[in-house]
């Protein structure tokens, strides 16, 4: 609410801005829909409305946006927490937040209304923080450790500190878990620069943050087979597909493409028109000779379904049901004929593509291939080693 404040200061002190007495009563229908929320029995600052002139060019002809601030509320801090309550239970019903870790409060809560970030941490203004999630099921965390590895390899390229050190943050994430409850969902954290100030330069930022999540998930698994398109939009570059940054736009608009052609994901192709991922998985394949193909790590987020996956499919080597395992450049023209096409990530676990395009994949139905290493990976979760498998302790 703070930052309500001091933008409606702005606003006033702003030399485009030509301020003009209240006519009479106040439209509500011109404030932005989240300011509309307006609770009983709290102050309103009734000052007067306000013309917003901006123009690109001083000498073209400005646009008028009229925006009223006059029934923009003075929150104090309990009457702010009280409305952050009610929002969130206005959106129950979408996703649950069972517990939240924050080093800012240096705790956990189970208080949606609580489960906020500063706005001046860098991540949030800056784009410089890293994140990364595993999957909860039955009680266990899956693939904590290599997630972990991966956070931590991904704040490294992104020069963002470690707020504590590695087991540290293994504990904290497990105790967040605990004290969730949550026996099926999905633990998402993020390790950031920081709040500080609102400058370019972290130097402000004096304390690294780390902040976790758990959401309540009890969708089952899907094995229908999807379409995908080609993505329009550019892959982000090397340097930048290989960490899990929480820059996702290119992946935010690169799913809305997607789905406004009627399509479940688009693929990225690397610079030199090879296959690459897609916007939150990775894709691999099932040649005509029967071999599982996927591309090759160093130009794109190395996904930890994906290397769990390779590392199953070698047992379908040995049993005779794939012919080999090999990772490296795929072309197009190979993807397009080859058997099996499939998305591979912890979100979705293996996903069977049967198009791609205009590009019937095999014979159009969900592949076998698909279905058991969707199975493999599963079973995994369920009663895989230790390795892959960290009891919590609720
Ligand atoms: C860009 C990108 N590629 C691939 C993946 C798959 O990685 P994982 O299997 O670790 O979820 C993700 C998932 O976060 C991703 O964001």
């Amino acid at each position: 609410m703070a930052s309500l404040q001091s933008s409606s200061k702005r606003i006033s002190h702003n030399p485009h801005i030509t301020r003009k007495p209240v006519a009479h009563s106040h439209s509500l229908s011109v404030i932005p829909r989240n300011l509309a929320f307006l609770g009983p029995g709290l102050r309103h600052v009734q000052h007067g409305s306000v013309k917003i002139i901006r123009s690109s060019n001083r000498t073209e002809a400005a646009t008028d946006y009229s925006i009223q601030v006059s029934d923009v509320p003075m929150l104090t801090c309990a009457e702010a927490i009280e409305r952050l309550k009610t929002n969130r239970e206005n959106r129950k019903g979408k996703q649950e937040f069972l517990a939240m870790y924050s080093s800012i409060f240096g705790g956990i809560t189970t208080d949606p209304a609580a489960m906020v970030i500063p706005i001046d941490d860098h991540m949030v203004h800056r784009g410089h923080g890293v994140f990364d999630t595993a999957g909860i099921r039955d009680g266990y965390l899956y693939e904590l450790d290599q997630h972990i590895d991966r956070i931590i390899r991904s704040a490294s390229m992104a020069k963002v500190d470690l707020p504590f050190d590695r087991e540290s943050i293994r504990r904290i994430l497990i105790q967040t878990v605990s004290a969730s409850k949550c026996k099926t969902g999905s633990l998402r954290y993020w390790l950031s620069a920081g709040p500080g100030d609102f400058q370019l330069s972290p130097s402000g930022c004096d304390q690294p943050a780390l902040y976790a999540i758990v959401l309540q998930d009890q969708s089952p698994f899907s094995s229908k087979g999807i379409k995908v398109v080609t993505s329009s939009i550019p892959i982000k570059h090397p340097q930048f597909a290989v960490m899990k940054s929480v820059n996702y736009l290119p992946n935010v608009l690169s799913k809305m493409e997607a789905e406004e052609k009627g399509a479940f994901a688009a693929i990225w192709l690397d610079g030199d028109g090879f296959i690459a991922e897609g916007p939150n998985m990775n894709v691999a394949f099932v040649t005509k000779e029967k071999e599982l193909l996927m591309p090759q790590f160093d130009k794109i987020l190395s996904g930890c379904t994906a290397k769990r996956v390779l590392a199953l499919a070698e047992g379908l080597v040995k049993e005779g049901k794939l012919r080999g395992v090999r990772v490296e450049n795929v072309t197009v023209e190979e993807g397009k004929k080859a058997d099996e096409m499939m998305l591979i990530g912890s979100g979705i676990l293996v996903r069977p593509i049967v198009q791609w395009d205009e590009q019937i994949i095999g014979d159009g139905k969900e592949g076998p291939l698909t279905q058991i290493l969707l199975n493999l990976i599963i079973e995994d979760m369920e009663s895989g080693p230790l390795t892959v498998r960290t009891p919590v302790p609720y």
